[in-house]
């Protein structure tokens, strides 16, 4: 007998009713597995989960690393965080906090890695936001990776008019080609990939399939995309501090 390939085969282990009620957008387990082929997380490492919604990466941080995360995000509360990681008994393991990226209460160099999945569009779509608030709290060599919704084709500040109905204007100027994102971090980080995610059809397939209102409206915007436009981009590397 054949065996059959899981291609996401940690992500797939989850309990997948659990995921599909926790997820805001393509599968960030999914997107998480795929970064973390590159690179070697350790446990007791203290990493931050930015924009870590409703915690989906933090628990696979935490269960298949040993990782201390502190998971950050601006519009899940801390308590429903708190709640869904104690309710799996992770509570231990993750701290959740409520706050804005642009003003994290942390110490300088505290991190040994920050990952960030379909977050970091929101704030830090310049590299300003990098330099000033994110890189201090992080240790020289720590480890980021980030994954962005992003462009195939550099469409410059035009909106294609069958997409108009599911772009808006504001979402539209945060996202960018793998070469803007090569070129905003080429001189911070070290030994860094950027790259399209092979994961696109199934992480989005499984957003799509469920019963959100938000993936309901977000199925047409796939179809009439129809695989033109729209990526998922990973950066990662390593914290240059020495650049400054
Ligand atoms: C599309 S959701 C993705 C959540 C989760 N990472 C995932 O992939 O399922 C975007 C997340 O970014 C967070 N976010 C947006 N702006 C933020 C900011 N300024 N500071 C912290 N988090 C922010 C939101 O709170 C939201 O949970």
């Amino acid at each position: 007998m054949k065996s059959i390939m899981i291609k996401y085969q940690k992500t797939r282990r989850y309990n997948q009713e659990f995921i599909s009620k926790n997820l805001m957008g393509p599968n960030a387990m999914m997107l998480l597995e795929e970064m973390t082929k590159y690179f070697n997380l350790k446990s007791g490492m203290r990493i931050l989960d930015l924009g870590c919604g409703t915690g989906l990466t933090s628990i696979f941080l935490a269960k298949e690393y040993g990782v201390k995360v502190i998971a950050y995000d601006l519009w899940i509360s801390e308590t429903e965080n708190y709640e869904r990681f104690k309710s799996i008994g992770l509570d231990d393991h993750i701290e959740a906090i409520q706050g804005d990226a642009n003003v994290m209460p942390f110490p300088n160099d505290y991190f040994d890695g920050v990952i960030s999945v379909d977050s970091y569009q929101y704030y830090g779509s310049n590299n300003k936001f990098f330099t000033e608030k994110l890189q201090p709290i992080l240790k020289n060599n720590a480890i980021v990776a980030i994954a962005v919704p992003g462009m195939s084709v550099e469409l410059g500040d035009r909106i294609p008019e069958e997409m108009k109905p599911y772009w808006d204007e504001e979402s539209f100027n945060t996202w960018h080609t793998i070469d803007w994102w090569q070129q905003e971090f080429s001189e911070l980080l070290n030994s860094i990939i950027v790259k399209e995610m092979a994961c696109f059809d199934e992480a989005w397939s499984d957003w799509l399939n469920t019963d959100n209102p938000h993936a309901i409206t977000d199925r047409d915007m796939i179809k009439i995309d129809g695989g033109r436009y729209m990526n998922l981009i990973a950066i990662i590397g390593r914290v240059n501090k020495l650049y400054l």
